[in-house]
């Protein structure tokens, strides 16, 4: 086979067979083709799109690419959950413990953030000595001894993705509705979960811009899964604001505290939910899910189940007791309101890039972070402002970077004088 052959019949709109797939896929992670002509026959997929088996052949050849992880010694129902990634996106380390507490088993990998969306692993190393890469032995241990685990990917699952994606990043081919089904698809498949629910996100910052291509994507995603013989569902949900009121790793930890306390507010809401769908995969009548999750929270179980964790994977949980313990950086502004009105939008992208500017967020895929950078937002979207408002505060150790920041944060209040429209927090479940 030619490679570009492939490139020639995709830049038409053919459909490729599974051969030709493997093929690419094949090419792709020897080597045996330069990264031009990967990134051409990328940018064919952009423009052209990809058959449903097209999505399908190409996900399971990229899940084949490297180490499959085996569920070898886990009893019981293995359980994961997937965000397509947002600002403030702490709900992995609420519905975890939650699950835990519930008897599922709770093998999740994870990412670390890179540009302004933070990452789950970073957010637990505000934790000192947690260990966020465990061999495979030392997560189905965990996973068993506590009924939860987060760790990093290894070198060596998928790495067919980590080659296209680095070169998607790079040649403006990430937003595709089959590369991205394919990429996040090839990564849960390649380990072990029985049930897998996704959250897929649209607004602000995220790659899907309205409801209905989210709506599209989760779709897709949902039939990889049930092909590959999972039991999968997808939320679609909203980014239009960020989910918690604080975005950078410490101030993310306390948000999440204080959900594992009780705290109402959206970060609680989609956790709830996202634990209950997870529940109703899992076989639970989904009343009886709702329940067990409030009662998991409110009786400090899911509290206690994240410090088991966390102390299991080497960390140090006295701040799960003393969240005072997670400090902010020593240099803080306030960002003031400049006139009267309601707040119509904030723009998560802004704020998590003023998070970057403050050192609280990578530019680059090995750039150490500052846990203690932090934007704290005292108002939200919907709420009423007046001028000399406080509408959020930025910490930084950085002292140079908070008049960048400020200007950031300031830019993100759209405020105006007639209320929004109520924001739809969960806008479909696709099962
Ligand atoms: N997340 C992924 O893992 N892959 C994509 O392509 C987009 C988001």
């Amino acid at each position: 086979m030619i490679f570009t052959d492939l490139i020639e019949k995709k830049k038409r709109g053919g459909e490729l067979t599974e051969r030709e797939i493997k093929f690419f896929v094949e090419s792709v992670c020897s080597g045996s083709v330069p990264d031009y002509c990967i990134s051409a026959f990328l940018m064919a997929v952009v423009l052209k799109g990809m058959t449903f088996n097209e999505t399908l052949a190409l996900t399971l050849c990229m899940r084949d690419s490297g180490e499959i992880l085996r569920k070898g010694e886990i009893k019981g129902v293995c359980v994961d959950k997937h965000s397509t990634g947002g600002v403030s996106d702490s709900t992995t380390l609420i519905i975890v413990p939650v699950c835990a507490v519930l008897g599922l088993k709770f093998a999740k990998l994870s990412g670390r953030g890179l540009g302004y969306t933070g990452g789950t692993i970073d957010k637990l190393e505000s934790f000192r000595g947690f260990n966020a890469q465990l061999s495979e032995g030392e997560f189905t241990r965990i996973v068993n001894e506590t009924g939860g685990a987060i760790s990093g990917h290894t070198a060596q699952t998928v790495p067919a993705d980590k080659k296209l994606y680095a070169l998607r990043d790079v040649t403006c081919t990430v937003d595709s509705i089959p590369l991205i089904a394919s990429s996040v698809m090839s990564k849960k498949l390649a380990s072990f979960a029985d049930v897998i629910v996704l959250d897929v996100k649209y607004g602000s910052g995220t790659f899907m811009k309205t409801a209905e291509s989210a709506e599209e994507l989760a779709g897709i995603m949902v039939e990889i899964g049930k092909a590959a013989g999972r039991k999968v569902s997808a939320a679609v949900t909203s980014m239009n604001c960020p989910l918690g009121n604080s975005v950078g790793c410490n101030a993310e930890m306390r948000g999440v505290i204080d959900v594992l306390k009780g705290a109402e507010n959206d970060l609680a809401a989609l956790s709830k939910f996202l634990a209950v769908q997870i529940l109703a995969c899992a076989g639970w009548d989904k009343k009886e899910a709702e329940a067990a999750c409030e009662n998991a929270i409110s009786s400090g179980a899911a509290l206690n189940k994240l410090k088991e964790i966390v102390r299991a994977q080497g960390g140090d949980a006295a701040a799960l007791d003393d969240p005072e313990l997670l400090r902010y950086g020593k240099y803080k502004r306030e960002i003031i309101c400049d006139k009267g009105g309601f707040i119509n939008k904030i723009d998560g992208e802004a704020i998590g890039r003023a998070n970057v500017i403050t050192g609280g967020g990578r530019r680059k895929k090995d750039d150490a972070i500052d846990h203690e950078s932090a934007v704290l937002l005292h108002l939200r979207t919907g709420d009423e402002t007046r001028r000399g408002s406080v509408l959020a505060t930025v910490f930084s150790n950085d002292e140079g970077s908070l008049d960048d920041a400020v200007r950031m944060i300031q830019g993100a209040f759209y405020v105006s004088d007639v209320p929004p429209e109520k924001e739809i927090l969960i806008h479909k479940l696709i099962v």
